[in-house]
């Protein structure tokens, strides 16, 4: 086994209905429902090692580093392995591209380890949920990574929900990196005003809008969903201290996205993660 070497690839997310505000062990406050983006993946390599190293194509924070390091040990620790591994973890996609790297690397390397262990183990790869639900320690919207095209995550698990399929395209706004990173997001949304009432008006959003997914009524997700990004925007700009991600440009295009809409009475489902760039999603 010395010698051996495993890959694994996961996509990233982006969520319609946000998690915003967490328990310990990444349980989200609310339910969160997201669309998998198969075509932005993340990739990871383990090989046995006598240390643990990590080689990366981004140039991520030491803390970024760390934590993708201690979920590492964590996923160890739930197997009880003791093997030091030789990390290598490649987006397919520019880290400038926009998406948020984080689900897909932390899905990736849940997956590429507990394939790692099983095996030194001789012990069955355990099941989509479980690396799910180990993944979500590790960050949050990573578990939703496991399923696709639609994930819905509600408390300790995320599954897959059949919902019409649609077609994804990025506004690219800003490369810059965030100035406040998303563990440090879900704790200074506590802080805000808004708070309170947030987990009722997400649930109740969640249940609208799977509604208006199943019926095809693209106006009313676009609705829901618009109330929603901005929501978890409102929370940051209100929070103690306040925060936030858009750009003059990002208001800009929403207004076309606005207009297109009203000229045609229809367009894509527009949200906003935590960042400046705009996700679309075209129905068919
Ligand atoms: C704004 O999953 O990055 O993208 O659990 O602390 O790693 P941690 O947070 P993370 O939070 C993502 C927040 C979000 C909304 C979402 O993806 O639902």
């Amino acid at each position: 086994m010395k010698n051996s070497i495993w890959t694994a690839s996961a996509p990233s997310n982006i969520a319609l209905i946000k998690y915003m505000g967490k328990l310990d062990g990444n349980i989200p406050c609310n339910a969160s429902l997201s669309y998998t983006l198969d075509k932005y993946r993340t990739v990871v390599t383990l090989k046995i090692s006598d240390n643990d190293n990590f080689v990366n194509s981004e140039n991520l924070s030491d803390e970024s580093v760390q934590k993708f390091m201690k979920h590492l040990d964590y996923i160890r620790q739930v197997f009880g392995c003791k093997e030091k591994f030789y990390v290598i973890s490649e987006n397919n996609f520019q880290h400038s591209a926009g998406i948020a790297s984080s689900a897909s690397s932390f899905a990736a390397l849940t997956l590429c380890a507990c394939k790692a262990i099983s095996d030194l183990l001789h012990i069955d790869t355990p099941s989509l949920k479980e690396m799910s639900e180990i993944s979500r320690v590790g960050s949050g919207s990573s578990c939703r990574s496991f399923f696709s095209p639609w994930s819905l995550w509600q408390a300790e698990s995320a599954e897959a929900i059949e919902l019409p399929i649609l077609k994804h395209e990025l506004v690219l706004i800003d490369t810059k990196v965030k100035p406040v990173s998303s563990s440090r997001a879900h704790e200074l949304v506590r802080t805000s005003y808004l708070f309170e009432g947030r987990i009722a008006r997400a649930e109740k959003r969640l249940a609208s809008l799977i509604f208006a997914l199943q019926k095809k009524d693209w106006q009313r997700c676009y609705q829901i969903c618009w109330e929603e990004f901005w929501d978890m925007h409102a929370l940051f700009e209100t929070s103690n201290p306040h925060f936030g991600y858009f750009s003059s440009q990002t208001l800009q295009k929403l207004r076309d996205i606005e207009h297109l809409w009203k000229r045609y009475n229809d367009g894509p489902i527009v949200t906003i993660d935590a960042g400046a760039n705009i996700h679309l999603l075209w129905h068919q």
